[in-house]
């Protein structure tokens, strides 16, 4: 197979100045309600891209849990390696690819940790399995077998078996406050459009077309 060779034409929707929200929260809105509407598979899923103080980047997957025109929150460990890097650095960039409506949405900005009380009022709805799991796993760090994590997953099991479980010290959420937002929609012979929203020094919303 010659990877080459592989490429798709998108035809299905255009997007224009004139359709799109004045706020890039509203349309960001809308299009997660349509891409949910289409069943995409963890429509929810974000690639996070953080980078060290050393200027070297990484990236992995987040879930985004809420969002609003405050910004879009995610939870993690906090002495993971994102974590770490968000402490030296907290300017991060998240996207969405929704292949299936062949849209992209690029969210750039400051990564802010959340309040206790909001990463509590979370914390306490997920499963107790995921609570546990939080307690579990020091993330991001060498570990010799999966036997540890069974092991470890045992004593906390044993430790909280009566009551609620605590929310961890080190675990928690961050609210990206973006500064630009970009959303793409593919379009014939690689013309897409792309709209970028910029955030301006008195809080509006500035919002140009970008070539593709
Ligand atoms: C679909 C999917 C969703 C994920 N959601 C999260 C999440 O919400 N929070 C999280 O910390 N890790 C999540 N992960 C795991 C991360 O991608 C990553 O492996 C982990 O956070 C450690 O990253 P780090 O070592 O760069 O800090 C998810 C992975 C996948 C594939």
């Amino acid at each position: 197979m010659d990877i080459g060779d592989l490429r798709n034409e998108y035809c299905r929707a255009g997007l224009t100045r004139e359709s799109l929200a004045s706020d890039p929260f509203t349309q960001f809105e809308q299009w997660f309600m349509q891409a949910n509407d289409a069943k995409i598979h963890e429509v929810n899923a974000m690639q996070l891209a953080t980078v060290s103080l050393e200027g070297k980047p990484s990236l992995r997957t987040v879930l985004l849990k809420s969002f609003d025109e405050k910004g879009f929150v995610f939870f993690t460990n906090y002495q993971s390696q994102k974590a770490q890097q968000i402490d030296a650095n907290p300017e991060v960039t998240t996207l969405f690819f929704w292949k299936e409506l062949e849209r992209q949405v690029e969210i750039s900005g400051r990564a802010e940790k959340i309040s206790t009380l909001e990463s509590l009022k979370y914390f306490t709805s997920r499963p107790r399995g995921s609570q546990l799991g939080a307690w579990v796993s020091a993330q991001s760090s060498i570990i010799s077998s999966r036997s540890l994590l069974e092991i470890k997953l045992d004593e906390m099991k044993r430790k909280f078996s009566a009551g609620q479980i605590p929310l961890p010290d080190f675990w928690g959420g961050y609210r990206i406050v973006p500064h630009t937002i970009e959303f793409w929609q593919g379009r014939p012979d690689r013309l897409h459009d792309r709209f970028e929203y910029r955030r301006t020094p008195s809080e509006e919303w500035k919002i140009e077309r970008l070539a593709p």
